[in-house]
C-alpha cells in the first residue's frame, strides 16, 4: 500500500477538503463518517469508511481497521465534530452524552487503538488535531462544546509527548481554527455565508503540516475582516476570563 492518510470526520467539511487536499498531494486519502455508505463510493478517489465516534463498542470502526491494521497512516487527522449551542438548562443527557463521545471519549479511546497498532509496527506518525478558538474564547450558550473543545487540546498537549517518547520522529500538530463555510452551523440561525472557506484552510493546513520539523506545533487560525479572512497565531493562546 503506498503512504495514506487518515482523516477521522472526512465526509463532509474541512476534513473532506483534507482528504482532497491529500489526494492533490499524491497520498491515498481514507476519510471516515458516519455517513460514509450514503455518500457515492470512492468519491473524488478518497476511500469512504465508517466510522462513529459515538459507539460505545467501537469508536474506530471496523474498515478504519483494517486499514490501520495493515499499514499505520503517516498522517492521522482528528477532525470530525457536532455543533451545540443551548442554554445549559436546556441541554438533555443525552445531547451531553453525545457531545463527549463525539468530541473527547469516541475518538480518545479510537486514537488509541491507532497507536497501539503503531507501537506494535514500531512506526511513527503524525498527529493533526483540529481544534478551534472556541477552547480559549468564552461563548454564551455553547459551555458544553468550548469546554470539550478545551479538552480535546488538552489531550493533544499532553499526548504530544508520549507519543515522541515512544514512537521518536512522530510529530503532533494543534490547528485551533475559527468559524468556516461548512455544514457546521446547519439548523442554527448562524450565517456562515461571509466565513472562511474550508478548502483555502486545508491548504494551508495541508502546507504548515508538509514542512513542521519540531515535533509539536500549535497555533491559530482566528476569522479577520469580516470573518472571511484567516490570521495566524502562533502558539497556545491565552483563555478569556468570563468576566
Ligand atoms: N465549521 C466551523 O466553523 C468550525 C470552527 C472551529 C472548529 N471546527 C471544528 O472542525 C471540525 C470539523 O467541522 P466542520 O466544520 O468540517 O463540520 P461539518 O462540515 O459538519 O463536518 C463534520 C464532520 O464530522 C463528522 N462527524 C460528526 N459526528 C461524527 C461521529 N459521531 N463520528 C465520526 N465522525 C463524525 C461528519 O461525518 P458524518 O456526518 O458522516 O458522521 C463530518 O465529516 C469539528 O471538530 C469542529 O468542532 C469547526
Amino acid at each position: 500500500m503506498t503512504d495514506y492518510v487518515l482523516v477521522m470526520g472526512g465526509t463532509r467539511g474541512l476534513g473532506h477538503a483534507i482528504a482532497e487536499e491529500a489526494l492533490d498531494r499524491k497520498f491515498m486519502a481514507v476519510a471516515s463518517g458516519r455517513t460514509a455508505d450514503k455518500i457515492p463510493a470512492h468519491q473524488k478517489g478518497i476511500c469512504l469508511v465508517t466510522q462513529d465516534f459515538t459507539s460505545a463498542v467501537d469508536p474506530l470502526g471496523e474498515e478504519a481497521r483494517l486499514f490501520v491494521a495493515e499499514q499505520i497512516p503517516q498522517y492521522v487527522f482528528w477532525v470530525g465534530g457536532i455543533f451545540l449551542k443551548k442554554r445549559l438548562a436546556d441541554c438533555t443527557p443525552q445531547e451531553i452524552a453525545r457531545m463527549t463521545a463525539t468530541h473527547y471519549t469516541g475518538p480518545v479511546a479510537a486514537l488509541a487503538e491507532i497507536h497501539r497498532f503503531a507501537v506494535r509496527a514500531a512506526k511513527p506518525y503524525h498527529l493533526v488535531v483540529i481544534g478551534s478558538t472556541s477552547s480559549y474564547t468564552i461563548r454564551e450558550n455553547e459551555s458544553v462544546y468550548c469546554s470539550l473543545k478545551l479538552a480535546k487540546a488538552g489531550f493533544v498537549r499532553n499526548f504530544s509527548r508520549e507519543l515522541v517518547r515512544e514512537l521518536p520522529g512522530s510529530k503532533t500538530t494543534l490547528v485551533n481554527t475559527g468559524a468556516m463555510k461548512t455544514g457546521f452551523f446547519a439548523g442554527t440561525d448562524i450565517d456562515t455565508s461571509h466565513l472562511m472557506d474550508p478548502a483555502g484552510i486545508a491548504c494551508t493546513i495541508w502546507e504548515r503540516v508538509a514542512r513542521q520539523t519540531v515535533s509539536y506545533h500549535e497555533y491559530s487560525i482566528e476569522n479577520g475582516g469580516n470573518g472571511s479572512v484567516p490570521v495566524f497565531v502562533d502558539g497556545i493562546q491565552p483563555h478569556d476570563a468570563p468576566f
